[in-house]
């Protein structure tokens, strides 16, 4: 970054705080049934926060577009730059605006609203950047609508194929192509950008901290070095829907039965490999009636570990013990893999870098996924978390201090400001 212009600096809004833009968005998504927030991709509540994002881009000046894949993109070109020219080797912060349902309000947006107040910090210090800098905002991060996490960086970086994207439905039955096109997305556009990708220089994401590493060292703010090997995995369970009154136990093929046969053997297989991660958070049977026995049951699970063998190993041994669980109450059973994303380690030159800006930060990896992730494969990648004091996420009772969230945009600026 170099000292500003005059021109750069006049006519803008003050800098806001990180806790102001959160509280801006607080009544966005509420979801009064589950408590916390609910925000699928393309919802009116995540499209309300794309639009309140935009508005607080070109509040700022930012030039702002949304890319074939869905992506927005606000940009802090270099002054001087003539508008519409390649943008080339620029410095990208941000994160996403989706949630999981009943989440908490800083997964993802803590990373939005600190990169908008992060500018204005580096404004407000007279600094311009001598490269371009953009603030991305992901769509679909949780995957909690499509079921594929990270979707917007994974059809950007080539990671989905946008024909498999397109066909990816909600819980309602609509296809991506179907949601995406009513919310003014051009389905035959989605797909890799190997143009837009070769222009990151470097991609920052800042997110809260989803579990204690924080507290413990009692610092507000840390630098990432890994993302555990995760993925996600659909057992369909087939067995005779029927009548819950006529129907003899003993004359039942009931999936619900083997189902609960295959939650109990998630867990156990994950406790027989050290350091492994496993988890049923879905559990939706068909058609769903209290009088009505199942005729089929689809079940999600969620597997974690540094090692993508082992991540391996758990899933056959889960699909082993579920087929036993199936053939036990005479029911069919079909295991689909949804998403893998191997273990990935951070980018050790910039960790080195942000560690030089932020020298009283720990280092610590993380076992939640995020599109920084993603990004890593391909363009130097770092991530800063800030401390959340319940030390809970994806639940409601994750949180941020307001202390730590601005300690947090300002060590973002710092970093921006160090690489621009
Ligand atoms: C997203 O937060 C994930 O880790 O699944
Ligand atoms: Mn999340
Ligand atoms: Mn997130």
């Amino acid at each position: 970054m170099s000292p500003s212009l005059a021109a750069e600096s006049s006519s803008r809004p003050g800098q806001a705080s990180v806790s102001g833009l959160m509280a801006e968005i607080a009544g966005t998504g509420t979801d009064p049934a589950r408590g916390g927030y609910t925000r699928p991709v393309f919802s009116t509540a995540e499209r309300d926060l794309r639009t309140w994002f935009i508005d607080q881009a070109q509040r700022r000046a930012l030039a702002v577009e949304t890319d074939a894949n869905g992506i927005i993109w606000a940009w802090w070109d270099v002054p001087g730059t003539a508008p519409g020219s390649a943008r080339e080797n620029a410095i990208v912060t941000g994160s996403h605006l989706d949630s999981v349902p009943g989440g908490g309000a800083f997964d993802g947006p803590l990373g939005i609203a600190s990169a908008l107040v992060a500018v204005d910090i580096l404004r407000a210090r007279g600094q311009v950047p001598r490269r371009p800098l953009a603030i991305a905002v992901f769509p679909e991060e949780e995957g909690s609508r499509f079921g594929v996490a990270c979707l917007g960086s994974r059809l950007l970086t080539g990671a989905i194929s946008p024909e498999r994207a397109l066909r990816l439905r909600d819980p309602d039955g609509n296809t991506l192509a179907d949601v995406a096109a009513a919310n003014g997305q051009d389905p035959e556009r989605f797909g890799p950008d190997p143009g837009r990708l070769a222009s990151i220089g470097q991609f920052v994401e800042l997110h809260v901290e989803q579990g204690r590493g924080l507290i413990d060292l009692a610092r507000p703010v840390a630098i990432g070095s890994s993302i555990l090997g995760h993925g996600r995995w659909r057992l369909r369970i087939t067995g005779q829907g029927n009548h819950a009154g006529t129907t003899l136990i003993q004359d039942r093929r009931d999936p619900m039965v083997a189902a609960a046969a295959c939650v109990l053997a998630v867990r156990a297989v994950a406790l027989r490999f050290r350091n492994a991660r496993a988890t049923v958070g879905r559990l939706v049977p068909v058609p769903g009636g209290t009088n009505v026995i199942a005729s089929a049951v689809d079940l999600w699970f969620d597997v974690r570990h540094p090692e993508d063998a082992v991540t391996a190993a758990v899933v056959e041994n889960i699909r082993q013990e579920a087929r036993l669980a199936a053939a036990g109450e005479g029911c069919d059973m079909e295991l689909t893999e949804e998403s893998l994303s191997p273990t990935t380690h951070f980018d050790a030159g910039l960790r080195t870098a942000l560690q030089d800006v932020l020298p009283e930060a720990p280092v610590l990896d993380t076992g939640a996924g995020h599109d920084a992730g993603v990004l890593a494969a391909h363009v130097p990648t770092a991530m800063l978390f800030v401390r959340n004091p319940t030390g809970v996420s994806h639940s409601p009772e994750e949180h941020v201090e307001d202390a730590d969230a601005e300690t947090g945009a300002a060590a973002l600026a710092d970093v921006l400001a160090s690489l621009g």
